[in-house]
């Protein structure tokens, strides 16, 4: 599996440390909020949004969307389907988006859009990582990890075809682990095809 894996891009360490400056900063930004309400997005978000919470010390109660791009074609459409929604109105909520990482940006877009109709108090987002080489879509990111340059990375959460999420730095993972592979593309959680041009 280590023949997958390049090099340590963010170490746990490093991640810890930003992780407890990120929750001290939402803690501050949402003082006084009673209705905050952390969504992740499944399933990258997961370990980072189970670390973020517990560094924030305002009452938090948490939801998960789960979405998947539109079609099979091998770029990012743009068009995301909702494949499992929140469970809880977010009507006159302070609702903090929380993903793994922003690429394109096309999926944030899609989600914004759409959870702006539904009339949150205050909608924002916190991403671990943020490519902004790769960007498509301007979108407004209020809470960003690490930026990173143009690279698949894999770990904390982040996957290459399902495999990885469970290492606790995150990796650049070896262009030759996908370019060798033409069975798995670059795709995780549900199916979502990240549009990799590598
Ligand atoms: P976007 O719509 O292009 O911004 O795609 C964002 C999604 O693509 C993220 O939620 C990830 O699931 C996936 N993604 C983008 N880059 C990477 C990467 O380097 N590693 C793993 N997943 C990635």
């Amino acid at each position: 599996m280590r023949a997958d894996l390049d090099r340590i891009l963010v170490s746990a360490r490093e991640i810890a440390t930003r992780v407890a400056e990120l929750g001290r900063q939402i803690s501050a930004d949402y003082a006084g909020s009673r209705q905050l309400l952390a969504v992740g997005i499944l399933k990258g978000s997961t370990i980072f949004m189970a670390d973020l919470v517990r560094a924030i010390s305002i009452p938090v109660s948490f939801d998960f969307m789960a979405v998947a791009s539109y079609g099979q074609s091998s770029s990012s459409s743009g068009v995301v389907r909702i494949l499992k929604d929140l469970e809880q109105n977010i009507e006159g909520r302070d609702v903090l988006l929380i993903e793994d990482i922003v690429d394109t940006g096309l999926t944030l877009n899609y989600l914004l859009e759409t959870l702006r109709t539904r009339n949150p108090a205050s909608l924002r987002v916190c991403v671990l990582l943020d490519k902004p080489e790769r960007r498509k879509v301007a979108v407004p990111i209020a809470y960003v990890g690490f930026k990173i340059p143009d690279e698949f990375v894999v770990g904390y959460g982040l996957d290459y075809a399902e495999r990885y999420r469970n290492l606790p730095d995150v990796w650049v993972l070896n262009p030759e682990a996908y370019q060798n592979n033409s069975e798995v593309k670059i795709q995780s959680t549900s199916g979502k095809d990240h549009g990799y041009d590598h």
